[in-house]
């Protein structure tokens, strides 16, 4: 399955799902269960993990039987955790053929084929039927795409009406750009940040109430901050950043993290509903 697309060719790479089993092995040991909190850490691509999905599930408040959408799934981590905790349906959407077959073979280890479907797709042409979904969430994708106006269409098209849509997206801060590379792009080509201004104003062009909109900037950066200097001197255990990207991965966890301490990036939460 190649691509040509520049967003899929930066993230994909052959035998992801294997490196993800293997690094739960080295973590729990080599008869370990693959269950979904000991993925989480490995499965999970976006800053700080499963933290970070936590609070998106406190604003998003899944309801069980539930019809999800995950735009932009990934290997399919947040996907899979918000299945089994909160015994709702998810459909995941993503570019990137990599990822989709390693979302689908960690669907299977995980037993967790029946509640998380994988489509290979586009956000900005989402391969699924009008309303079709309670509730849709993205996180971390929104900075690959540059016509956010579409991207924010698209959910609402997908979303029934009082669907509730949920964000983590990575914004413009007033300090410039960052520095590249960061997990998301390897150089400016394929990296698309909004204000938050912007964002939210995307958001209410679309067509989208505005329930919760949080810049957590603040609240994170200095964890973030101590966070970067254990990278730099090692003592951090892999996440899925690493697994994803290899030998790349340390240099642009370290980019995007300095982005963020000296207000290159800003980082968003939103919660927004379509109207009934
Ligand atoms: C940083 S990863 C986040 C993955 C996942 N949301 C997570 O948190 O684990 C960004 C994801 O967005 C996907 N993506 C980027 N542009 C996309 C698009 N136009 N349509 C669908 N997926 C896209 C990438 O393939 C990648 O999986």
């Amino acid at each position: 399955m190649a691509t040509t697309n520049p967003v899929a060719q930066h993230y994909g790479s052959v035998g992801i799902a294997d490196r993800v089993l293997a690094a739960v092995r080295a973590a729990h040991g080599s008869d370990a269960a693959v269950t979904v909190d000991a993925l989480a850490p490995l499965d999970q691509f976006h800053a700080r993990g499963p933290l970070a999905t936590q609070e998106l599930v406190a604003l998003l408040q899944p309801r069980a039987g539930e019809r999800l959408l995950d735009i932009g799934s990934g290997i399919g981590g947040p996907a899979r955790w918000i299945a089994s905790k909160f015994g709702v349906h998810v459909t995941g959407i993503d570019l990137t053929p990599e990822f989709c077959d390693a979302a689908e073979a960690l669907n299977q280890a995980t037993g967790l084929a029946d509640r998380v479907r994988i489509i290979r797709g586009s956000a900005l042409a989402l391969p699924v039927p009008d309303a079709a979904f309670d509730a849709a969430y993205s996180q971390n994708v929104i900075m690959n795409i540059a016509d956010k106006q579409a991207f924010y269409r698209e959910a609402y098209r997908a979303l029934r009406p009082g669907g509730r849509l949920a964000l983590s997206n990575v914004c413009a801060g007033t300090a410039g750009e960052p520095y590249f590379p960061v997990p998301w792009a390897s150089t400016r080509e394929t990296s698309f940040l909004a204000t938050p201004d912007e964002m939210r104003a995307d958001l209410v062009a679309a067509g989208f109430d505005i329930v919760e909109f949080q810049d957590t900037t603040d609240a994170i950066v200095e964890v973030q901050r101590r966070n970067r200097e254990r990278l730099l001197r090692g003592e951090m255990p892999p996440v899925a950043a690493d697994i994803i990207l290899g030998a790349r991965a340390r240099e642009m966890q370290v980019n995007s993290m300095r982005s963020t301490e000296e207000g290159r990036t800003r980082m968003v939460e939103a919660l927004v509903r379509k109207p009934v």
